[in-house]
């Protein structure tokens, strides 16, 4: 088997149980190779000296919760380690996911839930080490391919109150499981409209720090690059899963991802990172960079 440890991944996130899973990273280094900036790192870590220590005791596991360099992301440890997000709406799981209750100092308690990188594209790239999502406390974060809004979910928690989700979806049937996510989650505004016609819910949604883009559309880029004209600040950051399938079958895998940085570049996107989705997606990629970056100023010919 090419990843040993994928069978036990499986088994954790399908048994009924609290499970710490042990996510060890696997990404090949995605990327455009020789572009500097394109990395790819192991994703389980800590970020040095920021243990949270919230210790917790639920079904006999210890369990220790540290802070992930991500912020807004977190580590549980115990037996295994799992990637997870603190619940914004304690008590409520949204795709029967597993949830971690740990105890501070004080006594206080704090919910954690896991999160999936078999069923969420933006764990699987953090798990593949990508360098930065650009999305943390506060963010502005326009969504665009929600689904039923499991990845939302996430992106709902790790934004958390002082932040907003616009998540746009055009299936009805997704979307109304969406809707329903979004009435327990007051930073989630979801949108069930087509992401190729912007201007129809150009009044619902602000300008943002960041767009993650998961429509898995032939078009995709350009469907990106119309919403950023839209609705990202100039210097805003874009996140893109790309299925290499979907755009086209016959190419390999990274000559589909080389032309889709093209057709970003070609946007006024400027793609920093890529990493891949394996072990979690096969030949798939996320691709993350800035838009509209402002050119430097030229130094004056003394
Ligand atoms: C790969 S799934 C997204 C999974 C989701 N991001 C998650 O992690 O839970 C792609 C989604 O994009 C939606 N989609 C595709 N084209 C779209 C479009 N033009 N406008 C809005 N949604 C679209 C599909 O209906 C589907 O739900």
């Amino acid at each position: 088997m090419a990843f040993p440890h994928l069978r036990t991944l499986m088994a954790l996130f399908t048994l009924p149980t609290i499970f710490f899973a042990g996510f060890v990273p696997r990404g090949r280094p995605g990327g455009i190779r020789g572009k500097p900036g394109f990395k790819c790192k192991p994703g389980l870590r800590g970020k040095p000296g920021s243990r949270v220590k919230l210790t917790g005791m639920k079904g006999g596991n210890k369990v220790v919760v540290e802070a992930h360099r991500h912020e807004g992301v977190f580590i549980a440890k115990g037996k295994e380690d799992a990637l997870c997000t603190r619940n914004l709406v304690p008590g409520e799981a949204v795709y029967n996911e597993k949830r971690i209750s740990v105890q501070n100092e004080d006594g206080t308690k704090v919910e954690y839930r896991v999160w999936n990188p078999f069923r969420s594209k933006l764990a699987a790239a953090i798990l593949g080490g990508v360098d930065n999502i650009w999305m943390k406390p506060g963010s502005k974060v326009l969504y665009l391919g929600a689904a039923s809004g499991t990845t939302v979910s996430h992106v709902s928690d790790l934004v958390g109150p002082t932040g907003v989700v616009y998540a746009v979806e055009f299936s009805p049937r997704s979307g109304r499981d969406l809707v329903n996510m979004a009435a327990k989650r007051t930073n989630v505004i979801p949108i069930i409209e087509d992401a190729r016609l912007p201007a129809r819910y150009r009044m619902l949604v602000g300008m943002v720090d960041v767009i993650f883009s998961d429509v898995a559309q032939p078009d995709q880029a350009r469907i990106l690059a119309l919403n950023a004209s839209y609705f990202l600040k100039s210097g805003g950051h874009f996140v893109i899963s790309i299925k290499a399938n979907c755009i086209d079958s016959t190419a390999t895998a990274e000559a589909v991802f080389a032309s889709e940085v093209k057709k970003l570049q070609a946007e006024q996107f400027k793609p920093m990172e890529q990493v891949t989705l394996e072990p979690f997606e096969r030949d798939h990629a996320c691709v993350v960079g800035a838009y509209r970056v402002p050119k430097k100023p030229k130094l004056a010919a003394s």
